[in-house]
């Protein structure tokens, strides 16, 4: 077998791509609720449904606390024994490091970790406490008990990142051929709770001192990709200073960020430099709340160009994306032209149209639900509360529908290496229900209304999803172009026309559509659709079509 350097991310039509024993490959993944990983007996089952549901992939948490349970003393027996389960169903792990950060909390560092609260101190937000009442959210007048590790602890810092090259160095020397694992995550949703930023004497002695003039230049040559609230600070604030001379009102965000990002960079760097696959970061999302209403200083999309100053050895930073403005912070985390790669989503019935989408339209890296193994199950209290479900949108209070879920990670699954060679390009594109609404006609007649299309030179592909005669929203559609005359259609729940691009030949007549599968990478035509069935070429369950066409004057 010939050899091949490791995962890593690469550039294809100036698009990233992670790039798996020299070929794109797509994460089409989900995520793993956090205790499942613990016993690979229990897992059994949960490879089972994945592969059912067509991922390729797994993110799978393996924890400081029982990586090193007692200090240097390491094991790695879990994580070797996923690696064989992942091997044996021909799937990729992409591992998510639980160390000194989980949710803004510290619950995954080892114990002998967090007995030591003057060697590992914690972050205070209340001074002189080691844990103290934070309030849950600004509408609720109730304080929950909140700790986790400071993000400046000298101590804390060095053991994590001795843990986590150790965990490397495990995954070089029983993965470095095979790559059976392909990214891997470093901490889970970072950040401070409760308060802008630590509060104690450390804390505050630091916040005092001049902000680092690398910094400080880096962040006043960026101000062209900062979002609008950052920008201002930092243009009307002084080139030189105190942070609260820099940066204004976001000052302390900015401290928490700077401060959080350059302790996982250090945990990341120890373990690139024992094997450098690609990393990445998750982020707990602001939602257009106050700093400590969410994880402060971890990565929401306003402090990226501190993230990007401060963890070079950050591959991608990540939304995890429970809330209803799915587009909005795909477009957000994409727009200065990193990845997107969604860890964690939610699963109610838009989780298998946005698979589509992700792919199809932003060229993901990586596409996951959490805890997928109950897709297709009545909402819990915890989701119904993640999920935001007091919104008007009713598919948003919907499980996603199991089979659905599996024929379309099927259909990617088979397809996964023509399209993820399309990526970068403009061969590759979708349109679904939630993000690609009808435009209404002037007369106000329904009929009448436009689709949403997509354009491909030559010929546009237009969809309609919920219509007059089709009530559902959740459809998806994605379509990859093969030559001006031919293209492959994957979608569900929507109608699909095909017209020329062409102004010298307008017209174009279908030749064939063929429905099939695709069979180890091989297309093995269903029926030939033509007639009623292609007078209104519907796709009622998510499939794939084949079609072919000419145009004329
Ligand atoms: C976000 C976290 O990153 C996950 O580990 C998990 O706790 C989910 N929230 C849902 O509970």
């Amino acid at each position: 077998m010939a050899e091949h350097s490791i995962p890593a991310i690469g550039r294809q039509n100036g698009h990233p791509v992670l790039m798996v024993d020299g070929k794109p490959f797509i994460m089409l993944a989900g995520e793993v609720h956090n205790s499942d990983s613990s016993s690979p007996a229990y897992m059994e089952k949960i490879w089972d449904t994945a592969e059912e549901l067509g991922m390729n992939t797994l993110l799978l948490p393996v924890s400081w606390e029982m990586t090193e349970p007692e200090e240097g003393t390491f094991d790695f027996s879990v994580p070797e024994a996923l690696i064989g389960q992942a091997r044996e169903r021909n799937m990729k792990i992409g591992f998510l490091w639980f160390g000194s950060w989980k949710n803004a909390d510290c619950m995954y560092a080892p114990e002998w970790v967090k007995r030591d609260l003057v060697r590992f101190p914690r972050a205070q937000i209340e001074k002189g406490k080691n844990k103290a009442g934070r309030q849950v959210s600004p509408t609720i007048p109730v304080k929950m008990p909140y700790t986790t590790l400071s993000y400046l602890g000298e101590e804390t810092v060095k053991a994590d990142a001795k843990a986590f090259a150790a965990f490397m160095g495990f995954l070089k020397e029983f993965d470095g051929q095979a790559h059976t694992v392909v990214t891997v995550q470093v901490e889970n949703e970072t950040g401070l709770l409760g308060a802008a930023r630590e509060v104690s004497d450390a804390a505050d002695a630091a916040f005092a001192c001049p902000v680092p003039a690398d910094f400080a230049a880096y962040m006043r040559s960026h101000t062209d990709t900062m979002t609008d609230g950052i920008r201002d600070e930092v243009l009307s604030g002084k080139e030189r200073g105190t942070w609260t001379e820099v940066f204004g009102s976001a000052a302390e965000e900015l401290f928490s960020a700077y401060h959080t990002a350059r302790f996982v960079n250090t945990v990341a760097e120890a373990g690139k430099a024992v094997y450098p696959l690609p990393m990445t970061a998750n982020c707990w999302l602001d939602k257009d709340g106050a700093p400590g209403d969410y994880p402060t200083g971890g990565p929401v999309s306003k402090v990226h160009e501190v993230w990007q100053f401060c963890a070079p050895c950050i591959d991608v930073l990540c939304p995890d994306i429970y809330v209803p403005q799915f587009k909005e912070v795909c477009d957000e985390y994409t727009r200065r032209g990193g990845a997107l790669f969604i860890p964690e989503c939610a699963t109610h019935s838009y989780a298998a149209p946005r698979l589509l989408y992700t792919v199809g339209h932003y060229h993901a890296m990586c596409y996951s639900p959490f805890g997928f193994d109950d897709i297709g199950k009545p909402f819990t209290m915890v989701q119904g509360f993640l999920f935001g479900m007091d919104v008007t949108d009713p598919a948003l209070k919907t499980p996603q529908n199991y089979e659905e879920y599996a024929k379309t990670g099927k259909i990617l699954r088979e397809m996964m290496p023509m399209l993820a060679e399309a990526y970068g390009s403009d061969r590759l594109k979708a349109l679904s229900g939630e993000t690609d609404p009808l435009t209404e006609h002037p007369s106000g007649i329904p009929f009448l209304a436009t689709p949403p299309s997509m354009d491909f030179g030559d010929f546009t592909v237009s969809v309609t999803f919920k219509s007059m005669v089709n009530p559902r929203n959740d459809g998806a559609c994605l379509c990859l172009k093969v030559s001006g005359e031919e293209c492959w259609i994957a979608g569900n729940a929507c109608r699909i026309d095909v017209r020329s691009g062409r102004a010298d030949r307008p017209n174009l007549d279908l030749l064939s559509v063929e429905e099939g599968t695709f069979e180890n990478g091989v297309w093995v035509p269903g029926r030939r659709l033509n007639g009623d069935e292609t007078a209104q070429l519907t796709m009622d369950t998510p499939s794939v079509l084949h079609v072919r066409f000419f145009t004329y004057a």
